[in-house]
């Protein structure tokens, strides 16, 4: 009986772990139709249809396929909180942090709207993520390079998967 228990343990702090980033619900009409408003501020580099305006060189990369975009949600509300370290000419535009711009709100359904705009396929993002969030890394000051934000990345869609597979024996 205490052993059984014991077994258990793992399985729960691995769902207690994985559930931050569960991907069950898609985003609602009303939700879609303000992230559509909100991306009004993103359309400014990354275009309306979502392409990056074409400038030369671009101003911004295409949100389409993007999986740093698709990633956990985690991943692009700290983009648009932190930023993107510029770190080559790659880009016209710089990705600058929106946290002080923005609200809970309009990030939340800014994100949702562009991860099911397109072909994007990705769970919506709520406001008490973007919210938690910000709490989580409020010591970060400066924008973050882009190949931290592929590990977390990968990190966390690793773990997502490790959490759903069979409990090891
Ligand atoms: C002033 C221009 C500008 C604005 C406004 C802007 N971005 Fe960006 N964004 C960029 C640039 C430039 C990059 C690429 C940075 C790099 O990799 O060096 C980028 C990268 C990204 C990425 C990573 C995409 C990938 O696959 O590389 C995401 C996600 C993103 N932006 C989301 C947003 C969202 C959401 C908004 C609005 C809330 C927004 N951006 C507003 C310029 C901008």
């Amino acid at each position: 009986m205490n052993r059984s228990r014991l077994l258990s343990l793992p399985l729960f702090a691995a769902l207690a772990l994985a559930a931050p980033t569960s991907r069950a619900a898609p985003p609602d009409e009303a939700q879609l139709a303000r992230g559509k408003a909100a991306f009004n501020t993103c359309a400014a580099c990354h275009g309306a249809d979502g392409k990056g305006l074409p400038t030369t060189p671009p101003m911004a990369p295409s949100l389409i396929g993007s999986k740093l975009a698709t990633a956990p949600s985690e991943i692009p509300i700290t983009i648009v909180l932190k930023g993107i370290q510029k770190l080559d000419a790659k880009f016209l535009g710089v990705m600058a942090p929106l946290g002080s711009v923005m609200t809970d709100d309009q990030i939340a359904d800014a994100l949702s709207y562009l991860r099911n705009s397109w072909g994007n396929k990705a769970d919506a993002v709520t406001p008490a993520e973007v919210k938690a969030a910000r709490e989580k890394f409020k010591d970060i000051n400066a924008p973050i390079p882009r190949v931290g934000y592929e590990k977390k990345a990968a990190k966390l869609e690793a773990d997502a998967k490790a959490a759903s597979a069979p409990a090891p024996k």
